[in-house]
C-alpha cells in the first residue's frame, strides 16, 4: 500500500508550475494531529521568487495552524531521489527539527533519512 504522505506528494506534483525548469517537484507535510499538507515548486519569470515545493508545503501548514510536524516527503521524477535544497532545508530544519524526509520518484523507489543527516550544525534560534 503506498504511504499516503508519499501519495499526498505525488498528487502534488501535478500541480507544480514549471514551465522554465520544467522539473516539477511534490512535497508533502504531516503535522501532529496526522493532518497532510502538500505543496509543489511554483516558478516565477525572474527565476529568483521561484518557491521549491517544501517550503509551499510547509508554509500552508503554519497558515492553517499547524506548528508540530512528523514527517515531510519529496517527490520528484529523478532516478537519483531528489533532497531538499540548502534553503529548504534552513526551513524545515526552523519549523521541524530533525524530522523524518522521506526521498522519493514517481517510480515508487525511496528513501528515508533524518534531516540532521542533510544538515548538520543547523544555524538556529538557540544561537539567538
Ligand atoms: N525544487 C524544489 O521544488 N524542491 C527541491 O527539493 C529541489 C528544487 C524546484 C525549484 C525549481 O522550480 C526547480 O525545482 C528546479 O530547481
Amino acid at each position: 500500500m503506498t504511504d499516503p504522505l508519499i501519495a499526498a506528494a505525488v498528487h502534488a506534483r501535478e500541480h507544480a508550475h514549471a514551465p522554465f525548469s520544467k522539473f516539477k517537484v511534490g512535497a508533502a507535510v504531516e503535522d501532529q494531529s496526522g493532518h497532510i499538507h502538500s505543496g509543489c515548486n511554483i516558478e516565477n519569470a525572474t527565476y529568483g521568487l521561484t518557491l521549491c515545493a517544501e517550503r509551499v508545503a510547509i508554509f500552508k501548514a503554519i497558515s492553517e495552524g499547524a506548528r508540530r510536524f512528523r514527517r515531510v516527503a519529496v517527490v520528484a521524477d529523478t532516478e537519483n531521489l531528489t533532497p531538499p535544497c540548502g534553503a529548504c532545508r534552513q526551513i524545515l530544519w526552523e519549523f521541524c527539527g530533525d524530522i523524518e524526509i522521506v526521498l522519493a520518484n514517481v517510480s515508487g523507489q525511496t528513501e528515508t533519512l533524518r534531516l540532521g543527516t542533510l544538515f548538520p550544525r543547523a544555524f538556529d534560534a538557540s544561537f539567538l
